[in-house]
C-alpha cells in the first residue's frame, strides 16, 4: 500500500489522480475533515467520486507520531507531500516543527517499518545560491551560509538533512525540488494567487526570474522516479525561468487586463517590505511582502532542470499554453 502525506493539498491531490490509475491502494494523510471534503469536491467535479471513496482516508498529524505509527502498517511506499508553506516570519517556530520535526518523524517510521522507498518533495527554496559569475543553480550548487535565508527556506533544507539521514541508515530515497508549482483546484492558496493578483490588475512588476513548473509534471516525475532503481538523488524540477514580467505578462493576456506597467526598483521594494514590517507590527496583521520575499523578487538566479532530463525520459508542459489554459478555467 502506497502512503501519501499532504493529500488534501495541491501535490497531494494531483498525486492521488495520478496513482490511482494503479492497482496498489492508496492511504491519504488528512488532518481536518473540512480539507477532505474539500478534496471529495474536486474529485466529485470530475466525475471521480469513486476514487475518493477507494482512497483509504487516514486523520493524522505528523507531530502525533502514535497516529502516525498507526498509518504505516502495510506500507510499502511512502510520497511525503507535506509541509507547511508559509514566508510569515511569525511561522518559524511552526515551519521547524512541521517540515523538520515532521520529516524526521515520517523518515525514523520509514526505517521501522521496513519502507521499500521514500519520495520527498522539496523545493528550490532548500538548494544552494548562484553567484555573480555563476547565475544557474544544479543540484550541486552550495548553500551560502552568510546569505539571508527565508525560515520557509531553511526548514525545507533541514527536512532534506533529515530525508539524508534516512538514506545513510539504509531507507532508499529521491527527492524533488520543484520550482513554484502551477495546478487547478486550490484557488486562494499558493501560486493561485498570481492569478487573483493579475486578475485585479497589478500595476507593478520586477525584472527577478522566477523557476515555475505545472503540478501534473511534478507528480509524473515523482512517480516515474519512485518506480525506478534510482535512489539517493534529488532532482531540480523547473519547467520554465521566465522573468515576472514575463509572467504576468501571459496571465494579464489570459484574463484579457492590462499587464503590469510599472518596473519596481530594488529599492521600491526594500522600503515597501520595512513599511509592510512596521504596518503588521502595529496592527499584528500578517505580514504581505517580507525581507526575504522582495529579494526573491529581484533574483537573477535560474534554474536548471537538465539532471532530471537526462535521467528519466520525461519532456516539461511548456508554460505559457498551460498557464493560459489555467488561468482560462480560473476566471
Ligand atoms: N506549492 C508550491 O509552489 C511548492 C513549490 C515547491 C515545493 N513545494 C513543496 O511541495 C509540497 C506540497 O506542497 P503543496 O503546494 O501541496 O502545499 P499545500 O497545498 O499547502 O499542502 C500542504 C499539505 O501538507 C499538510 N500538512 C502540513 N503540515 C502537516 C502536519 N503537521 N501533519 C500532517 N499534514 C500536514 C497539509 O494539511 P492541511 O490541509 O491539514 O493543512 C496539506 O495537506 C510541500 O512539501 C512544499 O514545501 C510546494
Amino acid at each position: 500500500m502506497i502512503l501519501i502525506t499532504g493529500a488534501t493539498g495541491l501535490v497531494g491531490f494531483h498525486l492521488m489522480q495520478l496513482l490511482s490509475k494503479e492497482a496498489t491502494p492508496i492511504r491519504a494523510l488528512y488532518r481536518l475533515e473540512a480539507k477532505k471534503d474539500h478534496i471529495k469536491n474536486l474529485f466529485k467535479a470530475q466525475n471521480q467520486l469513486h476514487i475518493f471513496k477507494q482512497i483509504d482516508w487516514f486523520q493524522a498529524d505528523l507531530l502525533d507520531i502514535p497516529s502516525l505509527e498507526l498509518a504505516f502498517q502495510d506500507i510499502t511506499q511512502v510520497y511525503h507531500c507535506a509541509a507547511l508553506v508559509s514566508f510569515e516570519p511569525k511561522d518559524h517556530i511552526a515551519l521547524y516543527k512541521n517540515n523538520i520535526v515532521g520529516t524526521a518523524n515520517v523518515v525514523n517510521l520509514c526505517l521501522a517499518f521496513g519502507v521499500e522507498k521514500l519520495c520527498h518533495v522539496s523545493s528550490i527554496a532548500a538548494l544552494g545560491n548562484g553567484t555573480e559569475h555563476q547565475l544557474c543553480i544544479t543540484e550541486e550548487t552550495e548553500r551560502n551560509n552568510e546569505l539571508h535565508y527565508s525560515d520557509y527556506s531553511i526548514s525545507k533544507y533541514g527536512a532534506e538533512l533529515e530525508v539524508w539521514r534516512g538514506y545513510q541508515e539504509g531507507l532508499p530515497i529521491v527527492i524533488v525540488n520543484p520550482g513554484v508549482i502551477f495546478g487547478s483546484g486550490f484557488k486562494n492558496s499558493g501560486s493561485s494567487l498570481f492569478f487573483t493578483k493579475i486578475k485585479k490588475g497589478l500595476p507593478f512588476y520586477t525584472k527577478g526570474k522566477i523557476g515555475i513548473v505545472a503540478v501534473e509534471d511534478v507528480v509524473q516525475t515523482m512517480y516515474l522516479l519512485m518506480n525506478s532503481p534510482i535512489s539517493g538523488e534529488r532532482f531540480i524540477l523547473v519547467a520554465e525561468n521566465p522573468t515576472y514580467h514575463q509572467l504576468f505578462c501571459i496571465l494579464a493576456k489570459a484574463f484579457n487586463v492590462h499587464p503590469p506597467k510599472w518596473h519596481a526598483s530594488k529599492v521600491l521594494t526594500a522600503v515597501i517590505w520595512r513599511l509592510d514590517w512596521i504596518f503588521s507590527t502595529l496592527f499584528f496583521t500578517r505580514r504581505k511582502l517580507t525581507k526575504a520575499a522582495a529579494q526573491s523578487l529581484h533574483n537573477e538566479e535560474f534554474y536548471s532542470s537538465q539532471k532530471i532530463k537526462s535521467t528519466i525520459p520525461f519532456e516539461f508542459s511548456p508554460m505559457e499554453s498551460y498557464l493560459t489554459k489555467l488561468a482560462q478555467d480560473f476566471k
